[in-house]
Formats: C-alpha cells, sequence, structure tokens
C-alpha cells in the first residue's frame, strides 16, 4: 500500500442508472447551473442564496475592492440568522423531523428532532444572554462531539455571538492561545467526554488555561452524564474549584433555570448582517501559531448549503453521517451548518472508530441505517489494515453515497472503500477544500460526473479553479502546477482575526490577483484535477493540518533545545509522519553523548513537551537529536537534505550550499531509536 497518488487516468466510474434517476439535482438543473455559474457567477450565487430565509434581501450581490479579491463582500444589506436558517424553518414545516441522532462511545443514544434541538438552542441563546454576552462578543467552545457541542455553535450563532471551537484534542496551552487571540468572553466546554474508551477531562484543560486568560468572564459546563438534557433538572449549579476569576455554570442548570417567558424573549434570533462574522477557526499556516480564520454569515451559509444539497445529494429520507470533529472546518460546514441549513437528519458518534470493537463504525450504520457516511482517507486506509472480515460483517445495504476529504485519497483506498464499505454500488465523492474556502471547491456530483479513482474531478460550479504555472497561467492539460481560485466566492474566508494584511499577504499575493491554495495539483488530459497535497510548510497528519514551523516553535520552547526542523515523511497510514530534527543545547548534548538511554529519554521528554504545547496530534513520529542542522551558507536550513534523510536516512543530490559537511554524517548516525 502506498500513498502516492498515482494516476490512473484511464480508469473511471459512472454512477448507476438507479442512482441518477432518483439523484436529488437532476441533469438538466445541474447543467444549467453549471452554464450560469460560467457566464454570471453572480446570478448564479444569487439563485443559491434565494435557498436560504433573509430577513432582510440583500441590495447588492458581490463586492470587490477594486484589484484586490482579499476584500469581497456578499449579500451586501441583507440581513438574516444562521441559526433561524438551520432551525426554525425547518420546524416550520416539519417540527418532527430528526434532526440528530447520536451515539456516545460507551454506547447511549439521543435524538432530537428539529423542534427539540430548536428548543435547546432558544434555551442556551437565552442562558448566554442572561450571562451579559451580546453580538460581536467572541465565545469559545471545547467540547466533547456530543449534541451539545452543535447546541453550543447554534447558540451563538442565534445570539449573534462569534464562536471559535477548539478541539478537544489540543492542550491547555494551545487552547489558552486560542482564547486569547480571539479575546474570547465565556468558554463553554464539559467536564470530559469518551475517545478509545478512556475518559478524557477537558475540564482540567480549561482551568489550566483559564489562570492566563484574562478575557473569559463566564464558563458553562456541560456534565458528560447529562447530554441528552435527560437529568437536566436533577443536578445542582456545580461549584467547581479553579482558580481563574470566572464564574463557573453547570449547562443544564443555566438553561433549565429559565423561565419560559425569559426564554422566550431571550432567546429570540438576532439579524446581523451578511458580513457578520459566524465564526472564527484556528489553523495551521507556514508561519508561527496558528492563524484565525474569520467566516461570513451570509455567504458562507450560501456555499455551506449549495454544496451540502449537490454533493451529498440530501434527501429526506436520509441519514447523514460525517465522521469529522467539531473542532474542524469539516464539522463545522459539514457536519452542522450545511446539513443543517438543508434540514436533513444528522448522524453523529462521539468516540473512536475501533471502540470497544474493531467494526464500531459498520455496527452503527447497520444499526442506524445510516445512507451517507463522509469520512477521511486516513480512516479509510487505518480500515483497510484491519481487514476486509469486519465491513463485510455488517449489512451495509443502506449506504447510497461515500465521501472523502481532508487529504489527497490514493487509487488504492477509493477502490478498497468503493467495494468493501460501498458495496461497487454507491458512488463516492472525493472532496477537495480547505478551511480558507469554507465549503467544497473541487468534487464530482454523484450522479452527474463520473468519477477517478484518486482525482476529486471538477470545480463545483462557481469556483473559478485553475491549475497555473509558477507565472500564474494555466498548464496545458496533462501537466502540473499550482492549485489558486481565480474569482471571488461567497464562503471565502474573509481575514484572519486581529490580522488583516497577513490575509492578504498569505493568500493572495504569491499569484497576484489570485488565490492560492497552498497545494499543488494536475490536470490530465480529460480535464480532471488530481490534488497532490502542501507545497508549501504545512503538513497533513492524518487529515490534521500542522505547520512545521509550529511544532518547532513547540520544540524549541522546552530548555534544553537549540534549534530544531520539523519535516514530513509519507506514511503508509497517517498520509504523513511527523519527522522533527533537533540540535540540543551544550549541557544536555554532553549529557546524552554516548549514552543512548540518555538520549532516549530526552527524546521521549520532547514528545511530551511537544503534546503539552500543542496536543497529542502533533507529537513527533521520530525525533533525530543531532550536533547541528545542515545550512546553507546564508543560513538557512536545507530542508530538503532534512526531507531525503526523514525518507530514506541517506541523502543524495547536491549538497555543495552545504555549511558544514561534517553534519551529514553526524545526522546519518544520530539516531539509534
Ligand atoms: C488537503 C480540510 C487532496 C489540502 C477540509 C488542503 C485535500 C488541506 C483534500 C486543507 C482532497 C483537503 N484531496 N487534498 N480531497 N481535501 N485536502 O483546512 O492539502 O483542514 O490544502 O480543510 O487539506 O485542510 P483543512
Amino acid at each position: 500500500m502506498s500513498i502516492t497518488v498515482t494516476l490512473q487516468e484511464k480508469r473511471v466510474f459512472a454512477p448507476s442508472k438507479d442512482f441518477v434517476q432518483h439523484a436529488a439535482i437532476d441533469a438538466k438543473t445541474f447543467r444549467a447551473w453549471q452554464a450560469q455559474a460560467k457566464k454570471n457567477p453572480q446570478k448564479y450565487w444569487e439563485g443559491a442564496a434565494q435557498e436560504l430565509r433573509w430577513k432582510k434581501k440583500w441590495t447588492k450581490v458581490q463586492k470587490t475592492k477594486k484589484g484586490s479579491m482579499s476584500d469581497t463582500q456578499w449579500f451586501l444589506g441583507g440581513k438574516l440568522n444562521v441559526a433561524d436558517n438551520c432551525l426554525d424553518r425547518h420546524v416550520e414545516e416539519n417540527p418532527n423531523r430528526l434532526a440528530i441522532l447520536w451515539e456516545g462511545e460507551p454506547g447511549e443514544t439521543v435524538s432530537w428532532t428539529y423542534r427539540e434541538l430548536l428548543i435547546q438552542v432558544q434555551a442556551m441563546t437565552a442562558g448566554l444572554r442572561k450571562l451579559g454576552l451580546a453580538k460581536g462578543d467572541r465565545v469559545a467552545i471545547y467540547m466533547p462531539l456530543v449534541p451539545e457541542a452543535a447546541v453550543a455553535m447554534l447558540a451563538c450563532a442565534r445570539a449573534g455571538l462569534t464562536h471559535t471551537v477548539i478541539f478537544g484534542g489540543f492542550s491547555s496551552e494551545a487552547l489558552k492561545d486560542r482564547i486569547n487571540d480571539a479575546q474570547a468572553k465565556a468558554v463553554l466546554t464539559a467536564d470530559g467526554g469518551y475517545r478509545k474508551g478512556a475518559w478524557l477531562p477537558l475540564i482540567t484543560h480549561v482551568d489550566t488555561a483559564l489562570k492566563v486568560c484574562p478575557t473569559v468572564k463566564d464558563v458553562v459546563i456541560l456534565k458528560r452524564a447529562d447530554v441528552g438534557g435527560a437529568n437536566r433538572f436533577k443536578k445542582a449549579v456545580g461549584e467547581v474549584d479553579g482558580t481563574s476569576t470566572a464564574k463557573r455554570h453547570d449547562w443544564y442548570s443555566l438553561t433549565g433555570s429559565l423561565k419560559a417567558d425569559e426564554v422566550k424573549k431571550l432567546g429570540q434570533p438576532e439579524w446581523v448582517d451578511s458580513e457578520h462574522p459566524l465564526f472564527i477557526l484556528y489553523t495551521s499556516g507556514t508561519t508561527g501559531k496558528p492563524k484565525g480564520i474569520v467566516h461570513s454569515s451570509g455567504g458562507y451559509l450560501v456555499g455551506a448549503l449549495r454544496s451540502s444539497r449537490m454533493v451529498f445529494d440530501l434527501k429526506p429520507t436520509d441519514l447523514y453521517w460525517c465522521t469529522a470533529d467539531v473542532g474542524w472546518i469539516t464539522g463545522h460546514t459539514y457536519l452542522v451548518y450545511g446539513p443543517l441549513a438543508a434540514g436533513a437528519s444528522i448522524f453523529m458518534y462521539e468516540g473512536a472508530p475501533t471502540t470497544p470493537t474493531l467494526d464500531r463504525f459498520w455496527d452503527m450504520i447497520e444499526r442506524h441505517r445510516i445512507t451517507i457516511l463522509y469520512t477521511a482517507p486516513t480512516a479509510i486506509r487505518a480500515f483497510m489494515k484491519l481487514g476486509t472480515q469486519h465491513p463485510k460483517g455488517r449489512d451495509l445495504s443502506s449506504l447510497r453515497l461515500l465521501g472523502s476529504v481532508g487529504e489527497p485519497i490514493n487509487p488504492e483506498a477509493w477502490m478498497w472503500y468503493r467495494e468493501n464499505v460501498g458495496g461497487n454500488r454507491c458512488p463516492i465523492v472525493d472532496t477537495f477544500w480547505q478551511t480558507e474556502t469554507g465549503s467544497i471547491v473541487i468534487s464530482p456530483v454523484p450522479a452527474q460526473t463520473r468519477a477517478k479513482p484518486g482525482s476529486a474531478t471538477f470545480a463545483l460550479p462557481g469556483y473559478d479553479v485553475a491549475v497555473v504555472d509558477k507565472g500564474g497561467k494555466p498548464v496545458k492539460l496533462g501537466s502540473g502546477g499550482f492549485l489558486v481560485i481565480r474569482k471571488p466566492w461567497p464562503s471565502m474566508a474573509r481575514t484572519i482575526h486581529g490580522d488583516p494584511e497577513r490575509f492578504k499577504t498569505q493568500y493572495f499575493t504569491e499569484f497576484p490577483g489570485l488565490y492560492f491554495t497552498g497545494d499543488g495539483a494536475r490536470i490530465d488530459k480529460d480535464g480532471y484535477i488530481w490534488c497532490m497535497g502542501r507545497v508549501d510548510d504545512v503538513l497533513n497528519v492524518s487529515g490534521h493540518r500542522l505547520g512545521t514551523m509550529e511544532i518547532e516553535s513547540a520544540l524549541v520552547s522546552h530548555p534544553t533545545v537549540a534549534e530544531a526542523a520539523v519535516v514530513g515523511r509519507p506514511d503508509d497510514l497517517k498520509g504523513q509522519a511527523v519527522v522533527a530534527f533537533v540540535t540540543l543545547k551544550a549541557d544536555a548534548s554532553a549529557k546524552i553523548k554516548n549514552d543512548p538511554v540518555a538520549a532516549s529519554q530526552a527524546k521521549s521528554d520532547l514528545r511530551v513537551h511537544v503534546t503539552k504545547e500543542i496536543g497529542a496530534l502533533a507529537r513527533p513520529e521520530e525525533i533525530r537529536l543531532t550536533e547541528s542542522l545542515p545550512k546553507t551558507r546564508s543560513g538557512k536550513i536545507m530542508r530538503r537534505l532534512l526531507r531525503e534523510l526523514a525518507v530514506s536516512g541517506q541523502v543524495k543530490g547536491d549538497t555543495t550550499t552545504l555549511e558544514d559537511f561534517s553534519v551529514i554524517a553526524s545526522l546519518q548516525h544520530s539516531d539509534e531509536e
């Protein structure tokens, strides 16, 4: 098994007649959309915006400051509320439609109709307002994957608060950085959650972080035992210890203590401008600390809704499962906002795919009759390794569509997914997009596109995608280059929180006038796009974005470390693995010399340190202690050499720019582990 995306240009899979016949979007509609998007993208997006409910209609579809695509606004003058679109309008149509079916890792389930979900969201909206939070305030959400996580997001949206969800796997350090950057006034969290059979105590991380988060005034804590609201009136307000000055509130005591007329009054939606920031989501880039990507309300939801309907073929009879956590963009757009805006029934699962049994995923699909599955290549490759007996042992006949996201999917994994999960029957949508794009950019439209395993196929209507050379010119069919988007689209990020200049330089200067994804791609003879992964210093480990600089900063913040360089090594399961080259300060270096036990201890200390600074997801797979790092004469670390070393253990190629040849020798013998 190899994760390299080998171009299999000739292998093509057409959707079955049955799928085409029953598709939510027929060929005629799709072709009309394509033609309109090409001719007049603003008209196309205006049509998509009409699928939402607006309190006040926009007066202008799009405005871009002259010559600067980075400065674009959509649906100007329009007013709406995202939660109203995700909840109220569906409740008015059919209050009893299933909104969320959730299963906890230990096995309990919660099922909420749209009406029940709305009641929860109204109560929390009122609760947040009662705490004094008001439009424009920022709120951090640090929760396990429980239905209340969606309530938290939607309640913020309803009250006009801007949320920032922080993945529960991030450490207290990472949490603190994000809370402080966003200047969050409140944190919505839980005492903990379950993962791989273990208890993850989230609240202890919050406690540690809040010692140095002066802006936070209130913390709302969900007791994991109360998920679903079953025990809501039995619990007293928990006085929980902690050293910060923030007030602590028990989730269901806060919402349950409100009188009906208070909920009615304080639970109303806040009508916000289309451009009002719905959320900030931190993501790794090529420099320093993660940056807070800001998304709008109107444009974002237009992109989320249109793509959810088009790519996932959503119908009222579906039970749709996106396996992403709310801490990532996929969990925002395709677990919560997109499908709920479409009125779909979503399935949500708290825990690990193989707990307590190796077939947990397939077991849940069989029991709940899940119809659409959207997951990451890393998960598929892990399932491949476990063997076909697990999916084969369950009845997966309810599935009708499969999706993949987050990293290139190798054709072997694509084929395995199709055969063993999709029964050779389900179309696969390989969806390329990013935190910054807000919604899917390149993907097959399941009933309309003939798929090639390993290719995300074509741009969706309304996204002007191109593969260009260094000069920004489109490459010829059959060649490779850089993936760019040439025109603004509604769900594009609006800025980086607190750093608008960086937003411009990061994405819009490499190719003037174009948005640069940071990815490389090939376009084959038939015009199919093959996304090949990042061409910058961003790693993709198990579908999670990590900046090499971010891990390097974490390493050099350890007192024994002098210098660190981090590179990615191709990994059969994770896509990429983190390899760190580290030089220690003189005294620490002397200690480990000729002492393998001390060296091994030093490496494990560094791994623990990275886990503390960022989270387990960034922990280096391999640490190589070395006397010095290979540098050019101008002092730049030669990453190419390090990458070669990480992959092969040896260096080939040109080394004449090396300042010190001896470092290569020391590198090659430095890792005894
Ligand atoms: C990569 C995740 C190939 C890509 C939605 C991008 C992909 C980064 C695909 C964004 C795909 C995502 N094929 N590569 N289908 N989907 N990527 O911001 O390198 O966490 O730039 O968003 O993931 O990661 P992010």
